[in-house]
């Protein structure tokens, strides 16, 4: 049952199917040209007044912490243990939209989690989205979509994404904030497989060399739209995927695996460590989850592209 007054809002996953470095911007942070495709997996958050001006997060695991920690093993307790005070993403995002509306309303924000964190699949970041969405409308506050925009690239770099609601997609530039929403087909099935052991964006970044190649975004942007998997997976590349390679070995062997089961185009998204590939239909992908899972890799899914609720 929900708490009177209480607003829920879904944050989904995304994928990069392209993530090119084009340099290191006096900031410290590097330009990047990047497509992002928002898919149907969600995180799932209640945004809940309080009495006082206290802001809370509880995480919860979903179906259960049992489970994820079943499939995560040794390394359970590292990946599921998330902050509960002001350095988590969604705490941040809340603060900043009643500091904007000039409001001390205190919220409890109950996040149930099916996005791996540390998985370069923008849970955190789509989590702090979807508060700000959410606190402003627990507010009744009107706030203009540029603004909305401002406040999420100070949270970080793929939290804009997040406020997209008109296609699937977009191309991404500067930090990850000048977007260009694009079209994407809902038929396009990936298959997914977090490897357990996450992976720090900053330190994969760190560890990156770049060396700008051209990217054919304009193509990538047709076979997108029309789900055509053979011409995606001849363009889609991650920059990011060696320097990850590097600090976590396995993932060559992950990605071989993929492939060997007929996956196209597998790749990290983001910074990783969560794999993903393009499976040719609905039972390919499936069928692909099911020998994934039976090798070992117990958080395997299937995931397609959706367009954010607004
Ligand atoms: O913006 P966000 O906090 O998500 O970035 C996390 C880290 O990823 C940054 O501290 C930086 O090291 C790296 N990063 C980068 N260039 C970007 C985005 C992120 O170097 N465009």
């Amino acid at each position: 049952m929900s708490e009177p007054g209480s607003i829920r809002v879904f944050a989904p996953a995304k994928l990069n199917l392209f993530l090119e470095l084009l340099g290191k911007r006096p900031d410290g942070y590097h330009e990047l040209e990047t497509v992002m495709v928002a898919v149907n997996r969600y995180d799932r958050i209640q945004i809940i007044p309080r009495d006082d001006p206290q802001i809370r997060v509880m995480t919860r695991w979903h179906p259960s912490n049992a489970v994820w920690r079943q499939h995560l093993g040794q390394s359970a307790s590292k990946l599921l243990e998330l902050p509960s005070g002001p350095s988590n993403l969604a705490y941040q995002a809340a603060q900043l939209m009643r500091r904007h509306c000039q409001s001390q309303q205190g919220f409890e924000l109950k996040i149930e989690k099916t996005i791996p964190a540390g998985a370069g699949m923008g849970g955190a970041s789509s989590d702090a989205a979807a508060v700000l969405r959410g606190v402003a409308g627990a507010l009744n506050a009107k706030v203009a979509p540029e603004t909305m925009h401002d406040l999420a690239a100070q949270l970080g770099s793929d939290v804009p994404f997040f406020l997209n609601t008109r296609y699937p997609a977009a191309i991404a530039r500067g930090r990850g904030e000048r977007l260009q929403p694009i079209p994407a087909s809902a038929s396009i099935f990936f298959v997914v497989v977090f490897p357990p052991r996450s992976l720090s964006t900053a330190e994969v970044y760190r560890k990156c060399l770049d060396c700008p190649g051209s990217a054919r975004l304009g193509m990538l942007s047709t076979f997108l739209k029309k789900g055509d998997t053979r011409g995606l997976a001849g363009i889609m590349f991650n920059r990011l995927q060696q320097a990850a390679c590097g600090l976590f070995p396995e993932l060559a062997g992950l990605l071989r695996q993929m492939e060997q089961i007929g996956l196209a185009g597998c790749q990290l998204t983001g910074s990783g460590s969560a794999c993903f590939g393009l499976a040719q239909h609905r039972w390919h992908a499936q069928r692909a989850v099911a020998q994934l899972k039976a090798r070992g890799f117990r958080v395997a899914f299937v995931a397609n592209p959706i367009v954010i609720a607004a």
